[in-house]
């Protein structure tokens, strides 16, 4: 058995743990500790699991910016990317399974043949979208973010995408558009975990438009070069880095821009645990842990977690004047 440095249960207590008091309750505590263990022996050690997604993304775009450049934008992080095996084996999509560890398997034959991406709501232009549309209004780019979960553990993602204001644009916001309102897939023969009650379906999220026009906001279509695998949201899902990664909404359906704020799902779950901004922010911390350092998957030892992840220069901004105690 490996020796783990000791770091308090709660933070490394798994989030079917943490989210999902039914289970919580149903696994008891005897296997609860023993769950703590398991995760913290894989939070040092990236997973070995053997999944594979071997289609390349098509038309990737080679940007012709400089690494400078594109780190000062925020498209770029002078961080160890983190490994492939541990991006598509340790998830987070309820749609499957609660169990971080058995995502890849529980989707693995989750077909996004024919997709339509509905974009619609305060527009002058509403669209249906395949990935293909997506891709040749904007060709795919690359962009290496940080990833950190409000659980406490962070990764590097090379992700690949659109930026979600070069479709906003095109279906035209009217101007008393002020939200954008996202949806994953409902459809519980394919995604059994929405036969569950875990959350409330269809999964939802949302943000402010000028949040959703920001830079950095992208649409993800893909990851280390290749189309977007199930466990982490084909086929197209919402990467927004500065805050936690409950914002980042997989398998979207529909889009819809609206006048007011939208219900999200964690929020709707528990509103004083998980807040509709969901800015990384390490000094406002969870009710029931501390958001001040990180896990980053694979490596030894916690990091200082950054305001906003590290894109305070970028977004901060967006939040000028705002008491984030309370927009938390
Ligand atoms: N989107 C949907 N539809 N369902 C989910 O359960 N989980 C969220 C987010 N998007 C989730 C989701 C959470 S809690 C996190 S941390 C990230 O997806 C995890 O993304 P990853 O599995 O690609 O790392």
């Amino acid at each position: 058995m490996e020796t783990v440095p000791k770091i308090p249960d709660h933070e490394i207590t798994p989030p079917n743990v943490y989210f999902n008091r039914r289970s919580f309750m149903r696994a008891g505590l005897v296997a609860a500790s023993t769950i703590s263990s398991v995760s913290a022996y894989r939070l040092f050690n990236p997973a070995r699991t053997k999944v594979a997604t071997t289609t390349p993304l098509a038309g990737l775009q080679q940007s012709t910016e400089t690494e400078s450049d594109l780190m000062a934008r925020g498209w770029r992080v002078a961080e160890e990317k983190t490994p492939e095996s541990s991006v598509l084996s340790y998830n987070n999509f309820y749609e499957f399974t609660t169990e971080k560890e058995g995502v890849a398997a529980a989707a693995k034959d989750f077909s996004t043949d024919g997709w339509q991406l509905l974009v619609d709501g305060m527009v002058a232009k509403p669209r249906n979208w395949s990935i293909d549309d997506l891709h040749a209004i904007s060709p795919p780019q690359e962009r290496v973010y940080r990833m950190r979960c409000v659980e406490a553990w962070s990764m590097v993602i090379p992700w690949a995408g659109v930026p979600l204001a070069h479709i906003l644009e095109s279906v035209e916001p009217m101007p008393s558009a002020k939200y954008v309102a996202f949806e994953t897939l409902f459809d519980p023969s394919r995604m059994p975990g929405q036969l569950t009650d875990v959350l409330q379906w269809p999964y939802v999220e949302g943000l402010r438009i000028d949040e959703a026009m920001h830079p950095l906001t992208l649409l993800a279509t893909g990851l280390y070069g290749k189309l977007l695998p199930p466990q982490d949201g084909a086929p197209v899902r919402l990467v927004t880095p500065w805050k936690y990664g409950f914002k980042g909404i997989k398998s979207i359906v529909r889009i819809t821009l609206l006048a007011e704020q939208p219900p999200t799902s964690w929020n709707r779950y528990s509103a004083r645990e998980y807040g509709f901004y969901a800015n990384v922010n390490p000094t406002v911390d969870h009710p029931r842990w501390s958001q001040a350092t990180e896990q980053r998957i694979g490596e030894s030892g916690r990091r200082k977690t950054l305001m906003f992840n590290g894109y305070e220069e970028q977004v901060a901004e967006l939040y000028k004047g705002m008491d984030l105690t309370q927009h938390f």
